[in-house]
């Protein structure tokens, strides 16, 4: 196993048609540490798939290095990197076996490197006898013993992404890299394989990076995450650091669900100990910690930045929580019950945002209901540069 780690790297490409060059990473610096499973997320288009590839040597790097371990892997080409790689589009080659698919690698890798005239059959058995135990461990791994007889047209969606997987583990390789790997599954098939994969991970303890779009994924199995951002690597840490110390407004809103409430062109205020973000709409008193970092940009404009689970039905409120909070009144648009939760659309007026509430909620749709606004749990952003505030 070994470390990964990206140093300035950049990726320009150049379109043929418009001669203008895009940015597609732009000075990412990454350290994915020997062992670790690092989560690369961000929005379509934001560069992931492209820190990949030149990891793996796919794509020439226009600036910066890369390091497997201690050696700068530039002018390595992939199949001397050793990596093992797993794509969204994980193509297994239909007229083999699961077996033969596993192999396939293997046999390329350690029967021709051998002048075949020099092998002696002894030694060609013994190598056959290696990579056969290696196929059957990577298929007890990922669970598909039972097929290993199969075409790849013989098994599910699910199965296929076993054996894809399989195929990238039997490598014995010092890096995984999976480019959206449960892309393909469906919802079910999605959780019991994320699940699958981080047993995996426990076990083998193969250095990995994970690219996703998806928040929920990112923060199960990422031990530390990325989030990126038009190619600019905004911020890395554990997942709950990300998401209770975003840097910034995006991150912010990107990781959490529903996603984050945000009100723009609010402004702060101070009335003697007291601290308010003000809004069209009311006033929000933040808790004495948050106040006191705030005060600094008292006049100035900033976005006020609210988690839905941090919006609760006075109803169901606790007098402690009345008492910290805020009381605003809104108008409730539409009720989705979840089961477990509820959400809420309200409307406070013209101020959308949405609440997650406990599913006791007397709330009824097109009717006011009184909202208790945690203060402590309320997120400021500059609104010039939407860097956080507090
Ligand atoms: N070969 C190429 N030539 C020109 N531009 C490219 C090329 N490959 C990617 N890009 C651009 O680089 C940017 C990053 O693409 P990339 O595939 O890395 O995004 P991504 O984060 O993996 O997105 P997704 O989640 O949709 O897979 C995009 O704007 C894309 O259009
Ligand atoms: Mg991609």
């Amino acid at each position: 196993m070994a470390s990964v780690t990206l140093k300035n790297i950049s990726k320009v490409f150049s379109d043929p048609q418009s001669k203008k060059d895009v940015t597609a990473v732009d000075n990412v610096n990454l350290e994915i540490k020997d062992g670790e499973f690092m989560v690369l997320v961000g929005p379509s288009g934001c560069g992931k798939t492209t820190t990949m590839r030149m990891v793996a040597g796919l794509e020439e790097i226009s600036g910066g290095e890369v390091l497997i371990g201690d050696r700068v892997v530039n002018e390595v080409p992939p199949r001397d990197r050793d990596i093992a790689m797993v794509f969204q589009n994980y193509a297994l080659y239909p007229h083999m076996s699961v077996y033969d698919n596993i192999a396939f690698g293997l046999r390329l890798r350690m029967l021709p490197s051998l002048p075949q005239q020099l092998l002696n059959m002894g030694e060609t058995n013994r190598i056959k006898a290696d990579i056969d135990k290696r196929v059957r461990n990577a298929a007890e791994t990922v669970g598909i013993t039972q097929f290993l007889d199969r075409k790849p047209k013989a098994l599910s969606g699910g199965q296929r992404q076993r054996v894809a997987l399989g195929r990238a583990i039997v490598r014995d390789a010092q890096v995984f890299l999976m480019d959206e790997p449960l892309s393909n599954l469906d919802a079910k098939l999605r959780v019991q394989t994320r699940a699958e994969l981080i047993k995996l991970h426990r076990r083998l303890g193969v250095t990995t990076i994970y690219v996703t779009h998806d928040q929920v994924e990112a923060m199960t199995m990422g031990q530390r995450i990325a989030v990126m951002k038009d190619g600019v690597l905004q911020q890395c840490d554990t997942p709950l650091n990300v998401y209770h110390y975003p840097v910034n407004k995006f991150v912010a809103g990107f990781l959490g669900l529903p996603p984050m409430n945000f009100v723009e062109n609010a402004t702060v205020s101070a009335k003697g100990e007291n601290v308010y973000v003000d809004t069209s709409a009311f006033s929000l008193r933040m808790s004495p910690t948050k106040a006191e970092k705030l005060r600094e940009y008292v006049g100035k404009q900033v976005t006020l930045g609210m988690r839905p689970q941090s919006l609760q039905d006075k109803f169901l409120a606790t007098p402690e929580e009345i008492e910290n909070g805020t009381v605003v009144r809104m108008h409730v648009d539409v009720i989705e019950p979840l089961g477990a939760v509820t959400t809420l659309f309200l409307n406070a007026e013209g101020i959308n945002m949405v609440a997650e509430v406990e599913a006791e909620t007397p709330a009824k749709e097109n009717g006011p209901l009184d909202m208790v606004l945690d203060g402590g749990a309320a997120y400021v952003f500059d609104a010039t540069t939407d860097l956080t505030i507090v």
